[in-house]
């Protein structure tokens, strides 16, 4: 499997062809941002359990709700990687993927999607999708952002406040009201532009979360009882991460012109 790994004054980062997927990135004098479980297995055809892995071109099983494999054929593809450079410290990796590299007879378009990662004191992360086809695509996208945190029950989580969201939870449709927190299983899906902030009492650190192009985030933690169920999941390791998700899915699905491209983005950033 390859990876581009950096280490600059500004930042240490490593991102893998499989899945064009980010698996770690420090910035200078802060602790681990991006998290990567324990157990992650990386495997050709299998999913990385942890860093920033592409859900494409649908999330989940899709809004028929029957489509494998989950999330999308792009995070265990293996992408073509464009470019890999470094200047003054900040790391650039330009992965590509097209359908003649990965398609589904459920998903059969022409596209060609481009993963940009520039890692220095920021993270930032861009996905561009391009219709080839002469039909007009929909699809749904996610970067699924695992963030690394002391302690999830103590993390604070502002931006959401008055934003709708589903809660595949218990599959209600509601609207959140202050912070959000993790004391329980957490799996929403939020109708929201705006920026969140995961403020770490532990860590004594905010993860700042700044995203354009998406109409979607994602707030997931396991917890407990779903930690034990997944194989590549330490037990324990529920505490350590929380998943912020910059996305486009359900109706905010993206719809694509032939010949259009829409770009998603995401920076991180770290204040302590
Ligand atoms: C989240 C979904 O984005 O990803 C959850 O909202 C899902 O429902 C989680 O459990 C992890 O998915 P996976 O396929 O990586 O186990």
């Amino acid at each position: 499997m390859g990876t581009i790994e950096s280490r600059t004054p500004l930042a240490e980062g490593r991102v893998t062809d499989h899945g064009a997927q980010v698996v770690a990135w420090r910035p200078a004098g802060s602790e681990p941002v991006i998290w990567l479980s324990r157990h992650a297995v990386w495997d050709p055809g299998s999913a990385i359990r942890g860093g920033i892995p592409i859900c494409f071109p649908w999330f989940g099983p899709g809004r028929s709700g029957e489509m494998t494999p989950a999330h999308g054929f792009a995070r265990t593809a293996q992408w073509t990687l464009e470019s890999a450079s470094e200047s003054d410290g900040v790391t650039r990796v330009v992965h590509a993927l097209t359908h003649e590299q990965a398609s589904s007879p459920r998903w059969p378009f022409r596209y060609r999607a481009t993963a940009t990662v520039i890692l220095g004191k920021t993270l930032h992360m861009v996905l561009a999708v391009d219709n080839m086809d002469d039909r007009t695509i929909s699809f749904e996208a996610a970067l699924h952002t695992y963030l690394a945190v002391g302690d999830a029950p103590s993390i604070v989580i502002n931006g959401l406040q008055g934003a709708r969201y589903h809660d595949k939870v218990t599959g209600s449709d509601t609207m959140q009201e202050g912070p959000v927190r993790i004391d329980g299983e957490v799996d929403r899906v939020y109708a929201s532009t705006a920026t969140v902030e995961v403020h770490d009492p532990v860590l004594d650190r905010t993860l700042v979360i700044k995203k354009s192009g998406s109409a979607s985030t994602i707030v997931w933690n396991p917890w407990v009882e779903k930690a034990r169920m997944m194989t590549d999941f330490g037990d324990d390791e529920w505490r350590s991460m929380v998943c912020v998700e910059t996305a486009n899915v359900g109706d905010h699905a993206v719809i694509l012109a032939p010949g259009e491209v829409h770009e998603m983005s995401v920076t991180v950033s770290v204040h302590q």
